[in-house]
């Protein structure tokens, strides 16, 4: 492992971002290059380009970095960058598989894998069911992919051991929590109490906790450290899925990349509909009750639904639950010693995450990180020319 010191360092997102991507590119292309006898890879490991060069905020590399770095001001080496990598190639699985499952026409602005997979058999009587099929193929590569990055030379025995557990646990809490929401889906409950169980492993853990402690793990975190990570994490988890919620239903599509009226056809059982279904009138619960669910819903009917949202003030008891939660992670990162740089970049993200007002740090005049050199292969292709500069997804 690399011990070399860097000078006082402050994250730069758009680094980290870059050589996540860079290391993604050039593991895709060497999938390629090792089986020269399967042209019909490239279908598969393009589309993965086109949805990483579409956009994404690359929340969990940052988090993975910036773990490593409340921890530490050494220069992260090889197996940090490796982890970053391998949790945003499972967050493209999670996604081409959860816009299956959720049945969403667009993702980072553009159109889902499943959709766009089944454009390419236009014509064909079974299109839809082989784009569909197609997209849990790639899905299920980019899973198995994922942990093939962290098999390399570059990743020490001693490291592996220390990530594996919480790999595996961040796995099982992704995918039991994505069960929780799709069992909850249709089922609306005033109850919040599952609604916020699905917020914990579908997003608190896996987006938050997970990334940012596998970093800190790696730099060899106290228990005390680890703890007041995840009383960070946990919190500031469960408002950035309040404000994924919001955005769900109010945001600008062109700038999350996402429909607006998903998660109304889904009937997707959330904090923000359990209260309005506690809060509402009975006349308010009807109108509620009527659409949402419906897989045919219009914006119509979405807007009746908004009305009362608004109106019943679940909107804006889902906004102060996002303030509170957010200073709830802030106070945790008194409770333990870390490298002065760690909470710079925490605190900086505890707004960012949850207002997504974009995930630059340096606007905050601190300076900019360190992350060391930037690996290149010039003689292998990059990532697709049609749209490098990431696009939606706030
Ligand atoms: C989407 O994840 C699913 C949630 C847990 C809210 P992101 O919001 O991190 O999606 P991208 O990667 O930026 O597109
Ligand atoms: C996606 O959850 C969560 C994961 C990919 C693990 P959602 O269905 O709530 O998120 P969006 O709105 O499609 O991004
Ligand atoms: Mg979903
Ligand atoms: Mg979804």
């Amino acid at each position: 492992m690399s011990t070399a010191a860097v000078p006082p360092i402050l994250l730069d997102p758009a680094t980290i971002r870059a050589r996540v991507e860079r290391l993604l590119y050039d593991f895709l292309d060497d999938q390629e290059q090792g089986a020269p006898d399967l042209p019909e890879l490239a279908l598969f490991t393009g589309k993965l380009r086109a949805m990483l060069a579409a956009g994404g905020k690359r929340v969990r590399p940052v988090l993975c970095l910036v773990g490593w770095h409340s921890i530490t001001d050494r220069t992260p080496p090889p197996a940090v960058w490796r982890v970053a990598a391998s949790l945003e190639l499972f967050h493209t699985f999670a996604l081409i598989h959860d816009d299956i499952m959720d049945n969403s026409d667009t993702r980072r602005g553009q159109t889902t894998a499943h959709r766009a997979l089944a454009t390419q058999h236009a014509g064909r009587r079974d299109a839809d069911s082989l784009g569909v099929n197609t997209a849990i193929l790639l899905g299920n590569l980019a899973f198995g992919w994922s942990y093939e990055l962290l098999h390399a030379d570059d990743v020490t025995p001693a490291q592996n051991r220390r990530t594996r557990p919480l790999l595996n646990a961040l796995r099982t809490e992704a995918l039991v929590g994505q069960y929780l929401d799709l069992a909850a889906a249709g089922k609306p409950d005033a109850d919040p109490h599952i609604a916020w169980r699905i917020i914990r492993y579908k997003t608190a853990k896996y987006t938050v906790e997970r990334p940012l402690t596998l970093g800190a793990t790696l730099a060899s975190a106290t228990d005390q450290q680890l703890n007041a990570l995840s009383a960070y994490a946990l919190p500031l988890g469960e408002a950035f899925q309040l404000r994924d919620d919001l955005l769900g239903i109010w945001g600008n599509p062109a700038e999350t990349g996402k429909s607006t009226l998903d998660d109304l056809r889904e009937g997707k059982h959330t904090v923000l509909y359990a209260l309005a279904l506690q809060r509402a009138t009975i006349p308010q619960q009807r109108s509620l009750h009527r659409a949402f669910g419906q897989p045919h819903l219009t914006e119509t009917d979405a807007e009746d639904i908004r009305s009362v949202l608004t109106a019943s003030g679940a909107r804006t008891t889902t906004e102060q639950m996002i303030t509170d939660r957010r200073e709830q992670a802030l106070a945790a990162l008194h409770t333990a010693d870390f490298r002065p740089t760690g909470p710079i970049w925490l605190r900086h993200l505890a707004h960012t995450l949850t207002t997504r007002s974009g995930l630059s740090l340096t606007d905050t005049n601190e300076g900019t990180v360190g992350t060391g050199e930037l690996p290149s292969r010039p003689d292998t292709p990059r990532a697709p020319t049609e749209k490098t500069s990431p696009g939606p997804g706030v």
